[in-house]
């Protein structure tokens, strides 16, 4: 097992490119199960999660390969399965059901199981399956759906879900009639999912709404297509900029993506850009602290409350800090006060009370992105960070000690004698 170090203290200054986005290369793969043959994806990440969605596609019969681009071949899909070795080391593996029960009539995909951040449960993904008519079972951890075929439905979503939205608009494609998703969720990445179904033949409207229609086609073909920018990276390496006192441009990006982030950023103090769809963000001599909560998009993205939290231990006053999507997701916090920072939590509130330094000190990853908080954190601090655990990060950054190091970070990866 690895573990990051970092020296920090250096104001991060030159350019960083941008990876394509973990969370929409996942649900475009799982949608090549709609179309039977070659379909091909551009800027797909190399990241831990693409390389299971390839295993968990490879399992069920189809042919892929990830060079400069990822291509999959799905003319030999023969065992419509999800099993819980795979999806119990990622969650999104449900992005499979929808398809496999639209396109093969039958599905058994293990349940997914706890997460560090919260329960999790996929109850509404079932309950929208089953009002498009599907017989769904609960057999020994697994979800056992069939449906002769998907019927068109009416589905209000008791609250935003974006792998719901996904996993229901891509079952709704190959539906008989018409289904409208209410309270859809408006990511960016739900968008970009219904734009490469609408390439291969889907009828789409409304996506990046909260209410998307969908008319059921009988079959669709398989394409190409450019996977988005990832604005959740980008949204960090931002916040690398502003914690370290540093400056730094950062492409390609989709500055309508990042609003809610670039409004706060700026609160906050940075200088931030846009030209010729470079952005660039300059740190501010003083960082001020401000009040966040977390909300689905074009709210402030739950995925960048770690490592915002990580700039407001440093702001120069009290900021309240509230995660409303997922009910456990302060597991930096403790990581956080062992490099020095002042936070009290309140259930789903944390009051980060700024200090002057951080000092740097052995921390344990715990997901995603509590992971990238304390890499953000390491960079700030004086003396060495020690991050173990990395296998978090590497699930959706992409080559990042290379990323920071070109910009003067003093990062490196070691073995954990763990
Ligand atoms: C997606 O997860 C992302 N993952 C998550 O990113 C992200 O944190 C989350 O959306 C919210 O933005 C991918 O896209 C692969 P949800 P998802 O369903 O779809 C509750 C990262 O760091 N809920 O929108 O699983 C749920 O418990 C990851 O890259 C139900 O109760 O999240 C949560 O409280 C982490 N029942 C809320 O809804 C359901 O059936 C939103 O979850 C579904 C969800």
């Amino acid at each position: 097992m690895d573990k990051l170090m970092i020296e920090g203290g250096v104001p991060l200054t030159g350019h960083i490119p941008i990876s394509g986005a973990k969370n929409a290369a996942l649900p475009l793969m799982a949608s090549s199960l709609l179309a039977s043959g070659k379909h091909t994806l551009a800027n797909v990440p190399r990241l831990r999660d693409i390389r299971t969605m390839q295993r968990l596609l490879g399992h069920m019969g189809a042919e892929s390969e990830h060079d400069d681009q990822f291509r999959i071949d799905t003319s030999h899909i023969h065992r419509p399965e999800a099993p819980y070795e795979l999806v119990k080391t990622m969650r999104a593996s449900v992005l499979v059901l929808g398809p496999l029960l639209a396109r093969y009539q039958r599905a058994r995909v293990s349940l997914p199981g706890g997460c560090a951040i919260g329960a999790r449960p996929i109850n509404l993904h079932l309950k929208g399956l089953e009002r498009m008519g599907a017989e769904i079972q609960l057999e020994h951890g697994y979800v056992i759906a069939e449906a002769k075929r998907l019927q068109g439905a009416t589905i209000t979503f008791d609250q935003v879900t974006v792998t719901g939205t996904e996993n229901l608009m891509m079952a709704a494609c190959l539906a008989a009639g018409v289904t409208v998703l209410e309270n859809a969720a408006r990511e960016p990445e739900v968008l970009a999912l219904a734009e490469y179904l609408g390439q291969m033949g889907a009828r789409i409207r409304g996506a990046g709404t909260p209410q998307i229609t969908i008319e059921g086609v009988s079959d669709l073909k398989p394409g190409s297509y450019t996977v988005i920018p990832d604005r959740i990276e980008t949204g960090t390496y931002m916040i690398a900029a502003a914690i370290t006192g540093g400056h730094l441009t950062l492409s390609p990006c989709r500055p309508e993506h990042l609003e809610a982030v670039t409004g706060k950023l700026k609160a906050a103090g940075a200088a931030i850009k846009v030209e010729d769809g470079i952005l660039d963000v300059q740190a501010a001599s003083d960082i001020r602290s401000i009040d966040m909560k977390t909300w689905p998009f074009p709210g402030f993205p739950t995925d960048m409350q770690a490592q915002f939290m990580s700039l407001m231990t440093l702001g120069n006053g009290v900021s309240l800090i509230t995660e409303q999507i997922f009910e456990n997701r302060f597991m930096h916090v403790l990581e956080l006060k062992r490099l020095g920072a002042d936070i009290n939590l309140d259930g789903r509130n944390a009051v980060v009370r700024g200090v002057s330094s951080l000092s740097g000190a052995p921390v344990m990853a715990t997901d995603l992105r509590a992971s990238a908080s304390l890499v953000l954190a390491g960079l700030a601090a004086d003396g060495v960070t020690e991050i173990s655990r990395i296998y978090h990060l590497d699930r959706g950054y992409e080559t990042i000690e290379q990323k920071l190091e070109a910009v003067g970070a003093r990062i490196w990866r070691e073995k954990d004698q763990e």
